[in-house]
């Protein structure tokens, strides 16, 4: 379960808390902390004197004063000018990385007013929420019980000095998409023998259960009745069947925005198998996935006026007697036929599938999200989700909503020139254009079974978990795709 904020009003110097959490900027000690300083005998003034801390970004000081208040954790934002929402939150997210470490149970939040002067106290709110259970997410615990467990830092309260209802909102939304975040990654750090097609269906049918979402779940007759002869060849290699679901919120009476999550359970390569060299990793081939459903668990907390369908296709890719072959020409919902060049290039059949179906709907717009290539990695880096699409407005609007949530998309051109890439000689289209424009030919591939609605498609092979450990959060899952999602959705109401 995710933390959950709560707000008060309080002095800071009068608290009693195991950890004060005090994100700050850049400069001398901050007149503001005068008082705290004295509650805590002077050792902020002393660690400032010290010249051990400046408040620079993402330096933090930890501090164990006598008294009330058991430890101060002084975290650096960078020049008070400059601080921007992204830096809040990340200081909050450092900040609930270090409670988590050192074993705090409960702790206290305080930003000092004046510390971040450009960002509005809506915002401020939403970030630390945000933040702290971001740091603070920790691994499933799949290992042996330990004799003595790390405490859980279960508590964490954020204070101000004076009442503040857009202070009070913004926790809430943070709390929500927090809460939606740490949903998928939990889903997302499961291992592939777990975290199987049906598997990821039974927590989106729970999802659905408590708050009240329609939800259908086809199995694998209803996938090849509905005509998914995409999704089902990738399917067809794994001892697992697909599932497809379909989950709905209908928060308004308008036509809906469809998010479309790649589930690939685990993406072995198939008969174009993959090096084993962090083969693993492909157990986040359902990012995309995970991803939707985390963005339905804030929407079910947060109840805003927006009608929001999410399609989600689920296979596993592998090789066997029964996989789907190289030169292998397959049908798809749309109706187009498919020469697999590759059957590593599978993401983009199985979403395919799901795109097609998402016309039934009359979608106001669609937008997918997915593990899609190695190359958008060797693109962007680890920096930034690769943004393609077909529509000016809707491409504008999730590069805004990645601003606002830190979670940046790059656009790259979906031009004429890198559609002849996938043409193939024998069937409408083929899977794979090669190593050139590898991210392009999937954002085209995946173009060719859109109609009738403004699509836009966000590859996060590059951003859906991290190898090395950040100071923000443990290595792995990132939940990338919630906060763009919420922030994007939150955003046309
Ligand atoms: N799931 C992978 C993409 C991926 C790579 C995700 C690295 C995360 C990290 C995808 O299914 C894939 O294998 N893509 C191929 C496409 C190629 C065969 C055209 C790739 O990128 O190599
Ligand atoms: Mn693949
Ligand atoms: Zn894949």
């Amino acid at each position: 379960m995710s933390l959950v904020l709560t707000h008060r009003v309080a002095d800071p110097a009068a608290l009693k808390t195991p950890l004060l959490i005090l994100p700050v900027s850049k400069g001398s000690m901050p007149a503001t902390l005068a008082g705290v300083d004295k509650a805590v005998g002077g050792v902020i003034s002393r660690c400032w004197a010290s010249g051990d801390f400046t408040g620079a970004k993402d330096e933090t000081a930890l501090l164990y004063p006598a008294g009330g208040i058991e430890r101060v954790l002084l975290v650096g934002m960078g020049d008070a000018a400059k601080v921007s929402h992204a830096l809040v939150r990340r200081a909050a997210m450092i900040a609930g990385k270090r409670a988590r470490t050192i074993g705090a149970t409960a702790a206290a939040v305080w930003m000092p007013p004046g510390c971040a002067p450009a960002v509005e106290p809506e915002r401020v709110g939403q970030c630390v929420a945000e933040g702290i259970p971001f740091g603070a997410w920790h691994y499933p615990d799949l290992k042996r019980p330990s004799e003595n467990p790390r405490p859980l830092f279960e508590r964490c309260e954020v204070i101000t000095s004076e009442e503040s209802a857009p202070f009070a909102q913004g926790i809430e939304r943070g709390n929500a998409i927090a809460a939606g975040q740490s949903f998928t990654r939990g889903l997302q750090v499961l291992p592939g023998n777990t975290c199987t097609p049906e598997f990821v269906a039974e927590r989106a049918r729970e999802l659905a259960g408590r708050h009240g979402f329609s939800i259908t779940v086809l199995d694998k007759a209803a996938i090849i009745d509905a005509g998914m002869k995409a999704l089902m060849a990738v399917a067809q290699g794994s001892a697992l069947e697909p599932r497809f679901i379909a989950i709905e919120y209908e928060g308004a009476k308008s036509a809906p925005v469809v998010l479309v999550g790649k589930g690939v359970t685990f993406d072995s390569g198939g008969i174009s198998i993959k090096p084993a060299q962090n083969m693993e990793d492909m157990k986040f081939d359902m990012s995309g996935a995970a991803a939707v459903l985390g963005t339905f668990e804030a929407l079910g907390r947060l109840r805003p006026a927006c009608h929001v369908v999410g399609l989600i296709p689920l296979a596993e890719n592998m090789p066997s007697g029964t996989s789907y072959k190289p030169g292998d020409v397959v049908g798809s919902h749309f109706g187009k036929s498919i020469e697999v060049v590759n059957t590593d290039a599978e993401g983009r059949l199985i979403l395919a599938d799901a795109l097609s179906w998402a016309r039934r709907y009359s979608p106001a717009a669609v937008i997918d999200c997915a593990t899609l290539t190695g190359a958008i990695v060797i693109g962007l880096g680890h920096t930034a989700s690769g943004l393609m699409g077909t529509d000016r407005a809707l491409m504008d609007a999730v590069t805004a909503a990645g601003e606002a949530a830190d979670e940046r998309v790059w656009e790259l051109p979906l031009w004429d020139e890198y559609r002849d890439i996938i043409k193939s000689d024998i069937a409408d289209v083929k899977n794979s254009g090669g190593r050139a424009a590898g991210s392009i030919t999937a954002g085209w591939f995946l173009r060719e079974f859109v109609e009738g609605y403004p699509w836009a498609h966000v590859d996060i092979a590059g951003t859906a978990y991290t190898e090395r450990e950040p100071p923000t959060q443990v290595k792995g899952p990132t939940g990338i795709m919630v906060r763009l999602f919420a922030e994007f959705l939150l955003a046309r109401r």
